[in-house]
């Protein structure tokens, strides 16, 4: 999200995606709902952002609602749809006047119509923000992603506009969500869970993975910080050899 210019000499992440997850047993460590650990990991959201900006990562994208996290007791469903509402309702001013740009990524028909009408008022409000941009995974699943894809491709092929052979990696990243940004660099798990959770399956090929054991409400810039130190050591190969000179090392 910081402007441009530091790219040479500054190896962080340009894109970061977070799971964040630990709003229940921040809650339940402190007596209190689920629901009371959603309103609080809603509450990181807004500095998380402006200190990732700050810290020149153009790119965040947060894991707000899973495809299966429809399975939660419909009392806190509710409530994180309320919250996620009043989230875009509240903060998308805010984002335009920065010049993030939102856009939600997921289904969106299993959505009410309120909150689909929000969200597109927010993507709408935000859509001219050059500064970077904010992603928030909503009844996301990674395994839909492949196969919204998949079909996309499946359909071309249906209508003539392309045939069975071109359909290769490429045409399948291009049809992934994410695809018009820049790869995700670091993706970052709160709660010490390590597992993806059907995040960004197709997306996180060559993420750095980055596990804390704080809980999301507790995830500050310190943790951040940790984060973005760890990634910047990380000997990124992407299946290569790091330092390789191909004619003077022996095979
Ligand atoms: C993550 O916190 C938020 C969502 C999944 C919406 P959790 O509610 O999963 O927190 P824990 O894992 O129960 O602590
Ligand atoms: C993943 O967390 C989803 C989000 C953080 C939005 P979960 O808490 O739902 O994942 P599991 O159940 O621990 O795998
Ligand atoms: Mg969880």
């Amino acid at each position: 999200m910081a402007l441009g210019g530091t790219e040479v000499t500054d190896p962080g992440p340009r894109h970061i995606a977070i799971i964040m997850d630990g709003n229940g047993r921040w809650a339940a460590r402190r007596g209190l709902s689920p629901s009371a650990g959603h309103k609080a990991g809603a509450e990181r959201i807004r500095d998380l952002l402006s200190a990732c900006r700050n810290r020149g990562v153009k790119v965040l994208t947060l894991f707000a609602f899973s495809s299966e996290n429809w399975q939660r007791p419909p009392k806190e469903v509710a409530l994180l749809m309320r919250l996620f509402h009043s989230y875009l309702r509240k903060e998308a001013r805010r984002m335009c006047d920065e010049g993030v740009r939102l856009r939600v990524i997921g289904r969106r028909d299993r959505f009410s119509l309120r909150l689909q009408r929000a969200i597109a008022e927010a993507e709408e409000i935000t859509c001219g923000g050059e500064q970077g941009d904010l992603v928030i995974a909503a009844d996301y699943g990674g395994r839909w992603d492949i196969a919204q894809a998949a079909r996309r491709l499946a359909e071309e092929v249906a209508d003539g506009k392309r045939t069975v052979e071109s359909i290769d990696e490429e045409a399948m990243e291009g049809q992934m969500q994410l695809a018009d940004l820049p790869p995700v660099d670091l993706l970052i798990r709160s709660s010490g869970e390590q597992r993806i959770s059907n995040f960004i399956l197709w997306q996180a090929a060559y993420s750095e993975f980055f596990f804390t054991d704080i809980l999301w409400p507790d995830f500050g810039e310190a943790a951040l910080d940790e984060a973005i130190a760890l990634f910047k050591q990380r000997d990124r190969r992407f299946g290569g050899r790091a330092g390789a000179d191909d004619s003077a090392v022996p095979v």
